[in-house]
């Protein structure tokens, strides 16, 4: 329900302009309200909220007070030092977060934006080192058995490469890493497919902002499809499905510089 304060409204009708939905409409005084029929249209992205200069709007009870400040942002240099300094971090140290930068990382979730403002997306984040051994674990020995049985061939012809690894029980896909986040979405959700990304891909920014090391785990997602034992570890509710992981943890690797990576191709 959106509640609008008609003593602190100036009917600017900043509100009415910025909903999507277009629900928001002036009343006969000018202030603007939703009509009960139009109420389940609502998306609950908070613009209307956000966007009012008198803090007059309440969205689903949540309140102006209840937002994060306007804050200063990071300078255009530094975000972009941000972009070109971003590493796949595979090497690690073996130790835990504090729970504090753990807690963090898990708030800023909240701000990725979804398809439809759908927040139903679930996130199993592996906060304890120990608790990879499982996943690691049985991901050598889902490697060794595909290995074995001449499927990683068909799957993967190029895996040769790393076949003594494998065999020798190095940590190919994991990277000892000492945790892991992994999102699930509602198989029916509208952007099923993007959202899981797009929530990595900040929370990715955002931790190595933090000094954080990260790694997209491609690898794992499959492997968590084909491997009934590892999926069940995550719990997810019924009907979710999961779209993408991330490693991450204390960085045991420095680069000297960023790097010069080939442009995209560009429409001329
Ligand atoms: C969708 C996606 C899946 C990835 N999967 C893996 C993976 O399974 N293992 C891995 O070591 N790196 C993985 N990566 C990291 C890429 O290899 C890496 O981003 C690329 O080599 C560029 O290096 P940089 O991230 O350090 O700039 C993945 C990246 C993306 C975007």
């Amino acid at each position: 329900m959106i509640l609008v304060d008609k003593g602190k409204c100036v009917r600017c009708g900043a509100c009415v302009k910025d909903c999507i939905v277009e629900i928001m409409k002036p009343d006969a005084d000018g202030v603007p309200f939703v009509a009960e029929n139009e109420a389940q249209y609502c998306t609950n992205c908070q613009h209307c909220l956000a966007v009012c200069p008198q803090g007059a709007v309440i969205c689903h009870e949540v309140t102006p007070e209840n937002c994060a400040p306007i804050g200063e942002l990071p300078d255009p240099e530094k975000f972009m030092n941000l972009l070109r300094q971003r590493r796949s971090i595979r090497q690690y140290k073996d130790e835990n977060l504090d729970q504090e930068t753990l807690d963090k990382l898990k708030a800023a979730l909240a701000w990725t934006p979804t398809g439809c403002n759908d927040h139903r997306l679930y996130f199993v984040v592996i906060e304890d080192k120990t608790e990879m051994d499982f996943f690691r674990a049985e991901m050598s020995r889902m490697l060794k058995f595909l290995i074995k049985t001449g499927i990683m061939r068909l799957i993967y012809p190029n895996f040769k490469r790393y076949l003594a690894d494998i065999m020798g029980g190095k940590d190919v896909v994991f990277r000892n890493a000492p945790h892991l986040i992994v999102v699930a979405t509602p198989k029916k959700a509208p952007c099923a497919e993007a959202d899981p990304w797009i929530a990595l891909s900040h929370f990715d920014l955002f931790a190595q902002s933090l000094g954080v090391g990260t790694c997209w785990c491609g690898f794992a997602v499959h492997a968590f499809k084909w491997n009934g034992k590892m999926r069940r570890k995550l719990n997810l509710p019924s009907g979710y499905k999961i779209g993408a992981a991330m490693l991450f943890g204390k960085p045991d690797v420095q680069y000297a510089r960023a790097t010069a990576p080939k442009q995209f191709q560009f429409r001329t």
